[in-house]
């Protein structure tokens, strides 16, 4: 039998159903691991299931014992490992897509609506019963017949855009490849960020991760945006330049944000937490029940997939 490091605690049907295909060392207090005690935990078996909270950079990859062939990420987005250092070193990465799609897309709403509809100032004064209402009160940004721009049109992206038609939105989009006509429906393709941004009454951001994303939403392209855009990230904190971002919130050319994810995680740029345009959530996209009860299944599966056949439908590198 394989033997396998369990970095976090997952949904405890899920163990059981691991238990019964490998030999399993669980995390049984969840206690977030240091890059020393995954090296040597690790040390005797053949895999492991990484979550979102350990970053697997070229050092600690470097310094796995090389019985470890396969590192199975619980999440759709992987940057928290460096795909290449583990390719060099012979061991596959895989990850969970498809199972998070709604969910992650439900909290892209809400943080949406969040933002635009003043939700920090409003559950404040809510619970401090301290308000009076008037018809100037807490004004917000309607959704209908607003331009949605989405940053991204894969999996999320498209669940985003398939749930904010039904607030009356116009759906605007980028991404690296253009969808074919069945999947872009009566989205508009923008063939770059500038023309995407300068048509974003409102920016949904689900793209991924990457070299070329890091910090794409900065000083430069905030200035794209109409004024008052309203900004929503449900992807990852490094896609925004935290400090441009605060700049554009004070001065009003950024209306409000709604943020899911931050750079640094579980640290939030303490600005964020003081701005009443803000509203923050810790990344919650993919905690329900049944997606995380997916998601662990499915990163015991690519292991047991990999096992079983040396080869996984869910390998990304
Ligand atoms: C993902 O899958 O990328 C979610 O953000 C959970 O980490």
């Amino acid at each position: 039998m394989k033997k396998i490091l369990f970095t976090r605690k997952l949904i405890k049907t899920s163990e059981d159903y691991a238990s019964q295909l490998f030999k399993v060392k669980f995390n049984i207090d969840d206690e977030l691991l240091t890059k020393e005690e995954i090296i040597t935990q690790s040390n005797d078996c053949d895999g492991i299931i990484s979550t979102v909270t350990e970053v697997f950079d070229n050092d600690i990859i470097s310094k796995l014992s090389k019985r470890i062939v396969i590192i199975s990420n619980f999440g759709v987005g992987f940057n928290n490992i460096d795909i290449k250092a583990a390719k060099k070193r012979n061991i596959i990465v895989t990850n969970t897509p498809d199972v998070l799609t709604e969910a992650t897309a439900e909290i892209a709403i809400l943080i949406i609506l969040g933002a635009a509809r003043r939700a920090t100032e409003g559950i404040k004064y809510a619970r401090n019963k301290n308000w009076k209402w008037s018809s100037n009160f807490l004004i917000g940004k309607e959704l209908n017949q607003a331009r949605l721009g989405i940053l991204g049109m894969g999996r999320v992206g498209r669940a985003v855009a398939h749930r904010a038609r039904s607030f009356g939105m116009k759906i605007h989009y980028y991404n690296r490849v253009r969808l074919s006509p069945d999947l872009e429906k009566d989205s508009v393709y923008h063939d770059s960020i500038k023309s995407l941004f300068s048509v974003s009454d409102f920016l949904s951001i689900n793209c991924s991760s990457t070299k070329e994303t890091k910090h794409i939403i900065n000083k430069k392209t905030l200035n794209y945006f109409p004024n008052g855009a309203v900004i929503a990230n449900s992807a990852r904190g490094e896609i925004i330049e935290d400090d441009s971002m605060i700049e554009a919130l004070k001065n009003g050319k950024v209306f409000s944000l709604g943020l899911d994810v931050y750079n640094g995680e579980p640290n939030i740029h303490p600005e964020y937490l003081t701005l009443s345009n803000v509203f923050v959530l810790p990344h919650l996209g993919s905690a329900t029940y049944t997606t995380r009860k997916a998601m662990s299944d499915l990163a015991i599966d690519n292991i047991r997939e990999f096992f079983e056949n040396g080869n996984c439908k869910n390998i990304v590198n």
